[in-house]
């Protein structure tokens, strides 16, 4: 289900987005790492990227949050070309990346300190560090907190700038199976009554199907979009019912994983979107 209205989202479009790096073997060539990426998420719209490990993925989301400069292509927040970092692209690395000389509360506040908006915002990060049941370590520094934690700090720091696109790069990838999946739950919470545009890359089939309106699954490297699925179970989704899991089963055969002879009822687009 993709909402375009009320939704803090905008628009993300990438046109032929094409990235290389010096390749450190040879240091005359560079090695494509993105050959060529269009994809567009509506405003609103919360898609997976799922691909295999070094075809691409972070590298995308560090391009789409202005950290890398692309060698060719376009990348666009609504009419708005991107070209470099910004509060209104919010991102969570698979590294929390907390300032270690902060306690929880001033990392969670650090984005509103820099644009002036504590004053105004003081109750919000209350209310963000009990949804991520940190208010007991409020005043913890992050080498006080466990992987776990300091990943939910990151992500309740992304998510109180109220950004248009919200870039997660595998930010549950470090926490117990539980804490995940209440944090699925608390992601999808704030998604929906927000409608930031988020881009979340993960490996866990699962959570792509619980979470997302579409999963882009890309080639190794060089990273191109190989398949565009989207999922039409309404939400809130349920991980043990029969749909589910016969989308989990046909995706998992999409991507040869299953065992067994493929089949081809999972419904795939076109790989132009
Ligand atoms: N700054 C850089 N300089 C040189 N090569 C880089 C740089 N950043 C990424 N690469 C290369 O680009 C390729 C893609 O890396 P990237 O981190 O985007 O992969 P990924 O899909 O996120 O993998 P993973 O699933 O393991 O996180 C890799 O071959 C990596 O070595
Ligand atoms: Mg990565």
């Amino acid at each position: 289900m993709v909402m375009t209205t009320d939704a803090e989202g905008s628009t993300l479009q990438l046109r032929d987005v094409r990235k290389s790096f010096p390749d450190p073997d040879d240091p005359v060539n560079r090695r494509l790492v993105l050959p060529g990426i269009s994809i567009t998420l509506a405003a609103g719209e919360l898609v997976s990227l799922i691909g295999p490990s070094g075809c691409g993925k972070s590298t995308l989301l560090r391009l789409i949050a202005g950290l890398e400069t692309a060698d060719a292509g376009e990348l666009l927040i609504g009419s708005e070309a991107i070209c470099g970092p910004s509060a209104e692209r919010g991102l969570v690395f698979q590294d929390p990346n907390l300032f270690p000389w902060l306690t929880v509360r001033r990392n969670i506040e650090a984005g509103l300190v820099a644009r002036g908006l504590l004053q105004e915002k003081r109750a919000e990060v209350d209310e963000f560090m009990r949804l991520v049941e940190l208010e007991a370590f409020a005043n913890a520094y992050p080498h006080h907190l466990s992987g776990g934690m300091a990943q939910r700090v990151a992500l309740a720091r992304a998510l109180i700038n109220h950004p248009k696109v919200l870039l997660l790069d595998e930010p549950l990838g470090a926490l117990d199976a539980f804490t995940r999946m209440r944090l699925q739950d608390e992601v999808l919470r704030l998604w929906s009554a927000r409608r930031s545009t988020t881009l979340l890359v993960t490996h866990d089939i699962d959570e792509a199907i619980y979470m997302s309106d579409r999963i882009i699954i890309m080639t190794p490297r060089p990273g191109k979009i190989d398949q565009i699925i989207t999922i039409e179970l309404k939400r809130p989704r349920h991980r043990t019912s029969s749909e589910f899991l016969q989308l989990r089963g046909e995706i998992l055969e999409l991507l040869h994983f299953a065992g067994g002879e493929r089949t081809k009822s999972v419904k795939a687009d076109a790989p132009t979107i």
